[in-house]
């Protein structure tokens, strides 16, 4: 039976939120955020090992007590200077344990309300499948494309779009392969397609947010909340 093992990219800055520490860190629910992403992906009785993914000059890290989320937890000072280097450097770093026919979850540290309902949910759909896959929402709202303006220059299409959430998840050595070839790619699922495969898309749901802006991170916030009355009823 092929394992199923996390990755963790956490080596980005955060610029868009524009805070003095990388949104990794900023505090959530009384704990710094990717705290909450790690848990989840701990807890999930699917999953072997996490590999935390950090930048080599990550000044933060050091400063929480970790020793909570248990002994599952891998932490690893290569992060690279995109997402997909950072997860090709991880990928590299589990190679002593990884086998190339187990599954590899990779997760966006900053995706802390992936919930366990959800983590099942993609490794059951995906424990047969030949390519791999990622949760995914389909688009919801119409959408527009602007001119240089600011302004509508049309209305496009949105039938078959979907976002792209994550975890995504791959066999370890397909994946190794196809982010090797592919240091522009946004995602894994976008290595994946270059190989000319096509990873299946499992519905998620909104509540799997990235923050990104400081808006989501409220947003989170309540999200979190609402997930703790729901266990303690
Ligand atoms: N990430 C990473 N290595 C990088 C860039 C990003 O490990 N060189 C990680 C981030 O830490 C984050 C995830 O990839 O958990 C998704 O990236 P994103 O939301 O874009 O985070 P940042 O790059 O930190 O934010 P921004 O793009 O606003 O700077
Ligand atoms: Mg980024």
């Amino acid at each position: 039976m092929p394992r199923h093992y996390a990755i963790v990219p956490a080596a980005g800055s955060g610029s868009r939120f524009g805070a003095e520490m990388p949104k990794q860190y900023l505090p959530l629910a009384g704990r710094p955020l990717i705290y909450h992403t790690l848990a989840a992906l701990c807890r999930c009785p699917r999953i072997d090992r996490v590999w935390v993914v950090l930048s080599p000059d990550d000044g933060w890290w050091g400063d929480y007590d970790w020793r909570e989320l248990g002994a599952k937890l891998e932490t690893v000072f290569c992060g690279g200077a995109t997402r997909a280097q950072s997860v090709a450097n991880g990928l590299n770093a589990a190679q002593t344990a990884a086998a190339d026919d187990d599954w590899m979850l990779v997760h966006d540290a900053a995706r802390p309300c992936i919930s366990q309902a959800m983590l099942a949910a993609l490794c059951d759909e995906l424990a047969d499948d030949p390519v791999g896959g990622l949760l995914a929402v389909p688009v919801a709202d119409t959408l527009k494309r602007a001119d240089g303006e600011q302004r509508v220059a049309a209305t496009e299409a949105r039938d078959g779009l979907w976002q792209a959430q994550t975890p995504q998840m791959f066999r370890y050595g397909v994946l190794r392969r196809a982010l090797a070839g592919q240091a522009g790619v946004t995602d894994e699922a976008g290595a994946i397609e270059a190989l000319g495969l096509k990873p299946k898309l499992v519905r998620g749901d909104a509540s799997n947010l990235k923050v990104t802006y400081p808006a989501d991170l409220r947003l989170a916030e309540l999200i979190l909340q609402g997930k703790t009355e729901g266990e303690s009823e």
